[in-house]
């Protein structure tokens, strides 16, 4: 197949002007870097060769192909020096009006069939198109940071972009090793969309005292498989950059309480606690290596009490034989008995609530979070309510930790920590979905590799099950009487019916 664009301009030689300028030259294209700073192209030209003399040592590329890399990339001293290009990418300051100012002069300089692209991860398209002459050949061409790692984009179509004209830039994105995925212009398109729910969620329950942020870390990174807890990746992204990602996405979308912004997150960016890169976020670093808070350890307990299991309990048979081979006293009577350890598995609902509607004594009654089955998760965790009695709430733990599986205790919280979480995620994605931001599939593709989740999102909803996500999500409405836990059309629908989250026709 032939390169889908043979002479690439790259406008603004940043962090993301050199990736893509990279990864064109690589896939065989002739490229020019353009930037207003003086030296900026040179500098980015050398970093490039660089990075490919590194891939030589290292062997990944023979000294000819590096040297047939060099030759194609080309420092342009002016705009007019990108008259002949066929692609033209911008990568400048996320400014819509200086963004404008460079497309209409753009406009001047290359051929009217030239496709124009711009890489804002924040603003419409649609917005920086308006005013353009010829406005079908532009688009928006999101990649992530560091580019040539992160080998996923996002083509993205203004109101009036040319389908032809994304079709060759997906055919290009492959040319250069990435994965193309397909987004309508809506704030933060996918990737950045669909991750709104797992930081904001934690946050939230940060803010509600449930636990924190370390203990929040490891029951993701434990229950669901998350590389990095929400807070890990805060510090690694920084909040200078999160929280302005979060406090957009919100206000595009007229402040819509699903991608409600945090206290917090202002707060620690307010007092420069933003992240790793100064050496504090929510975790210190000492030599840029990150300080984890100890785990409570698991309590020396003398006598554990008998335990009656709630016949409501999520997931209960095998909560039951859980509790046999950890060698707990099983009662099996209608209700428990004066001594008995009360448990309870709710979805979407606190132990608090659980226990006074079912009349369970709450001083001995404790609940654990059966959303993820228990083979396959690495920690188990478990809740008070206010009237919990430290001993039960110590044999619960000491119980529950016995066979050497980390166990965190929270407090009492509609929907624990992984099933806020989780549900959080799915009923965005499922929204996504509903507004037709993009396909099921290149949704799953695009969070899978932008955001490096251990499965899409609609996977989880899947594996969980959307009934289950979606009774948590119920439940949690009428605990928190918060419309940002209200289920999308799109979940509800397929959750009652019981189709997979990834079935696309309706
Ligand atoms: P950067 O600050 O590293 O580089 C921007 C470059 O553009 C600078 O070298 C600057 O001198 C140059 N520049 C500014 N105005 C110019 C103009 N009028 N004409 C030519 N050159 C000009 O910025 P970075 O991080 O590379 O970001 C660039 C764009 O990519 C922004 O729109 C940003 O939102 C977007 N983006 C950034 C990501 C990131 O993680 N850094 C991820 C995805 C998108």
């Amino acid at each position: 197949m032939t390169l889908a664009f043979s002479q690439v301009a790259i406008i603004g030689a940043g962090a993301m002007g050199r990736g893509i300028a990279q990864i064109a030259a690589q896939a065989g294209s002739q490229v020019w870097l353009f930037d207003t700073q003086s030296g900026a192209s040179a500098k980015a030209c050398e970093a490039i060769g660089q990075t490919w003399d590194k891939l030589q040592e290292k062997g990944k590329l023979s000294p000819e192909t590096v040297a047939s890399h060099k030759t194609r990339l080309h420092k342009a001293a002016s705009l007019q020096d990108l008259c002949g290009c066929d692609l033209v990418v911008e990568a400048i300051v996320e400014k819509i009006d200086i963004k404008k100012a460079v497309f209409a002069d753009l406009e001047k300089v290359v051929a009217q069939d030239a496709v124009l692209v711009t890489n804002t991860s924040s603003l419409s398209v649609t917005a920086i198109a308006a005013g353009m002459q010829h406005p079908q050949r532009f688009a928006g061409y999101h990649f992530f940071n560091p580019v040539p790692l992160m080998k996923v984009v996002e083509v993205i179509a203004g109101l009036k972009t040319d389908a032809a004209a994304c079709q060759r830039l997906s055919d290009y994105a492959r040319q250069m090793g990435h994965t193309p995925v397909q987004a309508q212009d809506t704030p933060g398109f996918i990737v950045n969309h669909a991750g709104r729910g797992y930081g904001t969620e934690a946050l939230r329950i940060v803010g509600e005292g449930i636990a924190d942020f370390a203990t929040i870390d490891r029951i993701l990174r434990d229950q669901v498989g998350f590389k990095l807890g929400p807070f890990e990746l805060f510090d690694l992204t920084a909040l200078d950059v999160s929280h302005h990602v979060i406090e957009s996405i919100y206000r595009q979308y007229y402040d819509e309480p699903r991608y409600r912004p945090n206290v917090i997150t202002a707060q620690r960016l307010a007092g420069g606690v933003v992240g790793k890169k100064v050496g504090e976020g929510f975790y210190k670093y000492v030599d840029g290596v990150q300080q984890v808070p100890a785990e409570p350890p698991v309590p020396v307990v003398e006598h554990i009490p008998p335990v009656w299991v709630s016949p409501r309990a999520a997931r209960r048979s095998e909560l039951l034989q859980l509790l046999k081979d950890l060698g707990a006293k099983i009662e099996t009577g209608q209700s428990p008995s004066p001594e008995a350890l009360t448990i309870v598995a709710p979805l979407g609902f606190d132990v608090t609530t659980v226990a006074v509607v079912d009349r369970h004594d709450p001083a001995r009654t404790v609940g654990i979070d059966m959303l993820v089955p228990d083979s396959a998760t690495k920690r188990r965790v478990i809740a008070t309510n206010p009237a919990t009695r430290a001993d039960m709430r110590d044999a619960a733990h000491a119980l529950f930790a016995r066979d050497g599986k980390p166990v965190s205790v929270i407090r009492d919280s509609g929907g624990f920590v992984t099933q806020r979480v989780v549900a959080t995620i799915v009923n965005i994605a499922s929204d996504m979905c509903q507004q037709r931001v993009c396909t099921p599939q290149d949704l799953e593709t695009a969070v899978t590799l932008g955001l490096a989740y251990p499965m899409g999102p609609l996977a989880m909803g899947n594996r969980f099950g959307p009934d289950s996500i979606l009774e948590v999500l119920f439940n949690m409405q009428t605990v928190y009487g918060d419309p940002r836990y209200r289920p999308s059309p799109w979940l509800r629908r397929r959750g009652a019916i019981g189709l997979s989250l990834m079935h696309e026709e309706e």
